[in-house]
């Protein structure tokens, strides 16, 4: 599909249809598309936990504003900050540049030392804010993988972080939920899958110097 078209076909999923399941194949598709999104240093603070258990699923119908799209999904992917970005974290993803490189230490050395001598001063919430931004990022680049794959989405805002977390004993793994978004296909009665797209004009949300 071509990639405007594809922007077109895709929209805020509000129903799902409970009985199809995406293949393994897509599944791997977004798997390693959410491993290429970019990160901030390349760090990649984001985990992404992708639930496809079905009462796990309605279990978190609650815990997500009762939005019905949680249960009804083939997959849900929560996006999940990792907070523990300290030296031993820094170090290892600097040991990971020189084995898949072959890069010398000398070369990474004061890059490394800036960048732990700068998360060491940062609070475990401003490591919180920082890594967020990198979940928005990979969330939009799965919506945007999800629309040339032809999986429907659903980006979330709307869940209660603090349940999940205690739902998967996120924080003692260090992490924090920050998105949901589920997949899968939409229903044939979701009412919203052809409702116009509301957008600007491009004029009004561009700005172009030239
Ligand atoms: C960060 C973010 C959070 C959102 N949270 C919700 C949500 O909790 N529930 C929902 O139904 N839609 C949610 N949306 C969907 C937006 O309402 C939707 O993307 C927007 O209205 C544009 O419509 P479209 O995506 O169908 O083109 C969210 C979108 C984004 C990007």
């Amino acid at each position: 599909m071509n990639i405007v078209k594809a922007l077109q076909w895709r929209y805020a999923a509000k129903k799902f249809d409970s009985s199809r399941v995406i293949p393994n194949d897509i599944i791997e598709v977004i798997k390693e598309s959410f491993n290429l999104t970019a990160s901030s240093y390349g760090l990649q603070p984001v985990k992404l936990l992708l639930v496809s258990n079905k009462s796990i699923l309605q279990e978190l119908v609650p815990l997500s504003s009762n939005q019905q799209q949680v249960g009804q999904a083939s997959h849900l992917c929560v996006f999940c900050v990792d907070t523990n970005i300290d030296e031993a974290y820094i170090r290892s993803y600097f040991e990971n540049i020189k084995s898949t490189r072959n890069t010398p230490d000398a070369v990474l050395s004061s890059f490394r030392d800036s960048i732990i001598s700068s998360f060491g001063s940062k609070s475990t919430d401003e490591i919180y804010n920082w890594g967020a931004k990198q979940a928005y990022l990979a969330l939009g680049n799965m919506l945007t993988v999800c629309a040339t794959q032809e999986i429907d989405a659903c980006p979330m805002e709307g869940f209660d972080p603090v349940g999940y977390d205690a739902y998967f004993k996120l924080k003692e793994q260090g992490l924090r939920s920050a998105l949901v978004m589920p997949i899968g296909y939409r229903a044939e009665d979701d009412m919203f899958a052809d409702m116009k797209k509301v957008r600007k004009d491009l004029k009004d949300s561009i700005i172009e110097i030239k």
